[in-house]
């Protein structure tokens, strides 16, 4: 019976997991190995502070990952295709791991960081006329 996302050590599962689809993914996964070559050792132990930020409220995540994400979108296609695989990849690896609901907390919070990220990286084209 699966269970629901209840510390750290499950984040770590989790993580490891999403990102083990993400490089196989062929719509994304050479965003990550190829065009941001992206070192495993340093991003993964930050995706389990950044979901145990966000998940548990554990302030142990510094960064600013809008800018990372700015700075990638000079040197990748991040649009409607990307976002989505990397949705549909993220609610996936939960639902095959964990049952829950902090489960459904961490699909919630990953739409939508992901819907204003795309928001924001790729803004609408009344938004740039009112500037
Ligand atoms: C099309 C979708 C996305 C792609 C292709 C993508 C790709 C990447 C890549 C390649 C990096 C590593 C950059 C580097 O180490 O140089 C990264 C970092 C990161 N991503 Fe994404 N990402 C996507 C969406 C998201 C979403 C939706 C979230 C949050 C829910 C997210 C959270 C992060 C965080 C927290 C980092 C670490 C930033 C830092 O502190 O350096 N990403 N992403």
């Amino acid at each position: 019976m699966k269970t629901d996302i209840q510390n750290r050590d499950d984040i770590i599962i989790l993580v490891n997991t999403f990102y083990y689809e993400v490089q196989k993914n062929d719509k994304i996964g050479t965003i990550f190995t190829d065009v941001a070559k992206v070192d495993w050792s340093l991003h993964l132990p930050k995706m389990y502070d950044f979901w145990e930020s966000i998940l548990f409220g554990k302030a142990v995540y510094k960064g600013n990952p809008m800018l990372t994400h700015f700075k990638l979108k000079e040197k990748a296609t991040m649009q409607e295709q990307e976002f989505s695989e990397w949705k549909n990849t993220f609610f996936t690896t939960v639902d095959e791991l964990f049952e829950g609901g902090n489960a459904e907390i961490i699909k919630q919070k990953a739409q939508s960081i992901a819907d204003l990220m795309h928001f924001k990286l790729n803004p609408p084209e009344s938004r740039i006329n009112i500037v």
